[in-house]
């Protein structure tokens, strides 16, 4: 965590980095209308640390973030920088942020934007508050992720869909969904989804116990059965966890990978809101002197989580949720 002087604080800027989030545009809107609200000026940097290095910048007025809250994607658009991972890249950032008089940065992303949010703070002394939007839900210190909740009701939505062929063709379903190294979403609609089994990467779930769970469901009646899996490290990973089962089970898996539909989209109240809170919170931090930090949600209070934490520390997977899900698809 950092303090600096906030005492002559007038110019803030905010962006977006990494993959886009559903409620991303609701926390915009609400930086820059906390940030005008408490007259400070505020501008956007244009696709994420790129636009810092490029000093791509738009400024932004009260009607810039007019009509926004509901829409997916981010209006200040986004990208994933190399540039910005070299320290060569983050001096570049640095001088044009300085030279633009901005005294305070919000940054609207996940773990990788938060990683490099702390090293702009630890070289160049660039006051950053972190705001986590990711579908992926694994960044540690908040208890949801802006984004998230719609993308696990775009996912459920589309496995219900999934569901009724399964039924109507006595099959077995392999549906893929996003989260890079973490199971969150797939832990979360395996279980609102009623799925059979649940392949994440904090959990080893061995193909044949997946075999034996979908022969038992057949000696007892069941025709048709939905596994998840989270895509894992590499998107596609449900082709190999599918010549996995035929070789052990003889079982013929139809594949659906969800993919990028699950990123877009209006985004549901609760990301909405939990959006709102911490964009506003992020500007308050920073009109406070508090930096190199997180505005979180735990327990339903918005906390600062030290930016080093959120990204160094893993964030659990509930394994209640995990037993659960086994016992009540039995
Ligand atoms: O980080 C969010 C996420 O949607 C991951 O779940 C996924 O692995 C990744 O982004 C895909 O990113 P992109 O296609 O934008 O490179």
């Amino acid at each position: 965590m950092g303090v600096f002087s906030a005492n002559g604080i007038k110019n803030i800027a905010v962006l977006t980095s990494g993959g886009d989030a559903p409620g991303m545009n609701a926390a915009i809107r609400a930086v820059v209308r906390t940030a005008i609200y408490n007259k400070l000026k505020v501008t956007a940097v244009i696709h994420g640390y790129e636009g810092l290095i490029k000093a791509e910048y738009v400024n932004l007025e009260l009607s810039s973030v007019a009509n926004i809250i509901q829409r997916g994607g981010t209006i200040i658009k986004t990208g994933r920088c190399q540039e910005f991972f070299e320290p060569e890249g983050r001096e570049k950032a640095a001088k044009a942020f300085k030279q633009a008089s901005f005294d305070g940065l919000v940054a609207i992303g996940g773990d990788g934007t938060f990683t490099g949010a702390n090293l702009l703070w630890n070289e160049h002394k660039i006051p950053v508050v972190g705001v986590p939007g990711t579908i992926d839900n694994d960044v540690f210190g908040t208890d949801y992720t802006i984004g998230f909740d719609t993308a696990v009701n775009t996912a459920l939505e589309a496995i219900d869909k999934i569901r009724d062929t399964a039924a109507s063709h006595d099959r077995l379903f392999l549906v893929e969904v996003m989260g890079r190294n973490s199971g969150h979403i797939a832990l979360e609609v395996g279980l609102a989804g009623g799925a059979e089994e649940v392949f994440i990467p904090e959990n080893n779930v061995s193909i044949e116990e997946v075999c034996k769970i979908i022969e038992r469901g057949i000696k007892r009646g069941k025709r048709s059965s939905i596994l998840i899996c989270a895509e894992g490290k590499v998107a596609g990973r449900s082709y190999e966890i599918a010549e996995q089962i035929k070789k052990s089970g003889g079982y013929e898996a139809k594949i659906c990978i969800l993919g990028h539909v699950q990123r877009g989209g209006s985004p549901t109240a609760k990301d909405r809101n939990l959006a709102s809170r911490l964009g506003s919170a992020a500007v308050k931090y920073l009109m406070s002197g508090q930096c190199d930090i997180m505005a979180g949600e735990l327990n339903q209070e918005v906390v600062p989580i030290a930016l080093h934490d959120t990204f160094s520390k893993k964030k659990k997977i509930n394994d209640d949720w995990i037993k659960l899900e086994k016992i009540l698809s039995i």
